[in-house]
Order: C-alpha cells, then sequence, then structure tokens
C-alpha cells in the first residue's frame, strides 16, 4: 500500500520515518486536511501510542514536493546511522526519535542533508 496517491489528492506533503520500533511523521496541509488525515492514521492499528509532538499554523511547507517520502533510518549507511545515533541516542541499536520539535526537525534535516534516504513505504 502507498499513502502517495491519497496524500497528493488531498494536497498533503510530509515525510514519515520508521525505525525499528517507531515512526516519526510531519503531515503538512491545509487544517481540515490534516486532521482528516490524522483521525485516518490514529484508526490505523498498524501502531499504537500515538504522540503529537506538535501541531501548528505555518507559513510555508518545509516538505513541498516531497509528497510524503518515507525513509527507513534502519537502512541507512552504518556510518550516517551511527553519527545520528551519536548525537540523536539510540533505540533498539537504532536512532532514537526525539519528541521535542525543534529535534525532530533537526534529524530529519540531518538526514536529508546526507542525500541518503532509503526508501520506505507504509
Ligand atoms: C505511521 C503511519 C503513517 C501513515 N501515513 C499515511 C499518510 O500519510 N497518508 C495516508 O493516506 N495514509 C497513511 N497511513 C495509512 C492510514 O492509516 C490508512 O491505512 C490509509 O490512509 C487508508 O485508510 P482507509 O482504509 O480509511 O481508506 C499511515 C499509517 C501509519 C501506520
Amino acid at each position: 500500500m502507498s499513502s502517495e496517491p491519497s496524500n497528493d489528492a488531498a494536497g498533503i506533503s510530509g515525510v514519515l520515518l520508521a525505525s525499528e520500533t517507531h515512526f516519526l511523521q510531519v503531515i503538512e496541509g491545509k487544517f481540515e486536511d490534516v486532521n482528516t488525515l490524522f483521525r485516518r492514521i490514529f484508526r490505523d492499528d498498524r501502531h499504537s501510542e500515538i504522540s503529537i509532538i506538535s501541531f501548528s499554523v505555518i507559513d510555508a511547507r518545509l516538505f513541498h514536493g516531497w509528497g510524503m517520502r518515507g525513509i527507513g533510518t534502519f537502512n541507512l549507511n552504518k556510518e550516517i546511522e551511527s553519527k545520528l545515533v551519536e548525537k540523536y541516542g539510540a533505540e533498539e541499536g537504532g536512532i532514537r526519535f526525539p519528541l521535542e520539535e525543534w529535534k525532530t526537525l533537526s534529524l530529519i534535516n540531518d538526514i536529508k542533508l546526507t542525500g541518503d534516504l532509503p526508501p520506505w513505504k507504509i
């Protein structure tokens, strides 16, 4: 299954990181569209214990043109992964996803800058 066609149709952009144990997702779009998608994802029993790190009005998208890019952090180049583990901490041997908005954006940006974006699809 791919979420990209439905996201494109709804004008949603963002990024979805997956580790062995967690997802970290940024959803960008119109207020109603983001809420509609969030309600759908919330009901999905492929995950649990969902936390909202931040919900805010933005004046520009950070992930325009990314659809809902999926990145499997467990498939990152090992050298890059160990640097990120050093910076953000480890969980089950992989990168621990932060719970602070500024740190999540920093992690995503660090991954983006490496150009090593191992595709992953839910
Ligand atoms: C972590 C996670 C992220 C998801 N992200 C999206 C997404 O960005 N867009 C989307 O359409 N579905 C996403 N899904 C899938 C939805 O939960 C849902 O299964 C899908 O949209 C189909 O919904 P429906 O069966 O109600 O039509 C995600 C699921 C999970 C577990």
